[in-house]
């Protein structure tokens, strides 16, 4: 009798093991972009014992994938580094809202969606860089890039690029189409070079000489100061100048860094613990002192190179009003001929 017990225990602790084992999982499709946070997810998956399955790719492409997966999608988590996508696949029904106090309470209401389908979980600026040697005069606001002074000088990424279409979409949020699209096709006239590369590749331009003026969230220039960089020596550095753009009217443009949980999330359990994992102060110093971010949750200590930066005013704007611009934006940018 004992060994029978023995036996048919031996046989549930195996099954709810093997339950266990399957249950301790998370499928996370990703655009964040950054090696650094190969940490974030080690440190959640050393807490929880959850394994992170990581699917990248652009925002765009995940959305697609998921759609095209429907009901059977893996996707648990969908995380981004912009709004306009998580708007977007709320939209689309792809995500699900996640009923948590915990994101309730520490993510400010102005970055999570008003029916809990996203949470912000970090921000950066969109700011102005120049060449302290060369522009004796740097913009002081974003459209003063559009200003005959700086006629050459000017390098942005694509229109392709989503932060380039987020902060269209806030301009003409705060501005109106027809003076975005003023604003725009005079910026296209003062192009040091068609847009080409990421952020780094416009402080780089900067460096090698190509460039006067460019446009880059924080985060890169405050990653190239922390660890260095291999295109740019601490001289180059140290001859870029920044402008917080605005800062007496509308503020420096925001994006952020954000996620929320599939609709058919097979491990939702697991979404929702990652995403108040993101949300704990352990996760939201690392934004900052792995990436060079600026924490959402109010409070959290800043990394010393985000700090170098300096305080500033940001721009306030709902980020909803930024999402219900970029369809515009996106033409007034192909209007102007934004590459
Ligand atoms: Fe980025």
């Amino acid at each position: 009798m004992t060994r029978i017990i023995a036996v048919l225990l031996g046989t549930t602790i195996a099954a709810s093991a093997l339950t266990a084992a399957e249950a301790q999982e998370l499928n996370l499709y990703s655009s964040r972009h950054y090696d650094t946070d190969e940490r974030l997810y080690s440190e959640f998956t050393d807490l929880t014992g959850i394994t992170i399955n990581r699917i990248e790719g652009n925002a765009d492409e995940l959305i697609a994938r998921m759609e095209a997966e429907g009901e059977n999608s893996p996707a648990d988590v969908f995380l981004t580094v912009d709004t306009v996508r998580l708007a977007r696949a709320t939209d689309m029904g792809l995500l699900q809202p996640v009923d948590s106090d915990l994101l309730e309470q520490r993510i400010p209401s102005y970055l999570q969606d008003d029916d809990n389908h996203w949470f912000a979980f970090s921000q950066r600026s969109r700011i102005l860089f120049y060449d302290r040697t060369d522009v004796e005069n740097p913009p002081m606001s974003y459209q003063d890039l559009a200003s005959p002074d700086y006629e050459g000088m000017v390098c942005i990424r694509s229109s392709s690029n989503v932060y380039t279409q987020n902060i269209a979409a806030a301009l003409i949020a705060h501005l109106g189409q027809d003076a975005v699209q003023d604003w725009a096709t005079a910026v296209v006239g003062n192009f040091a070079r068609d847009p080409q590369g990421g952020d780094t590749d416009q402080l780089r331009g900067i460096a090698s000489g190509e460039c006067d003026i460019a446009m880059s969230n924080t985060y890169y220039y405050a990653r190239a100061l922390r660890r260095g960089d291999d295109q740019m020596s601490a001289d180059d550095l140290a001859n870029i100048g920044w402008v917080f753009p605005n800062q007496n009217d509308i503020g420096a443009h925001m994006n952020v860094s954000g996620g929320g949980v599939a609709t058919h999330a097979p491990n939702r359990d697991n979404a929702i613990a990652f995403l108040e994992y993101l949300a704990s102060e352990q996760a939201q110093e690392y934004f900052s002192a792995g990436n060079d971010e600026y924490p959402a949750v109010p409070g959290v200590g800043l990394a010393p190179s985000v700090a170098t930066l300096g305080i500033f005013r940001p721009d306030t704007i709902d980020l909803a009003d930024i999402a219900d611009n970029v369809d515009a934006a996106v033409e007034v940018l192909n209007n102007a001929g934004w590459e």
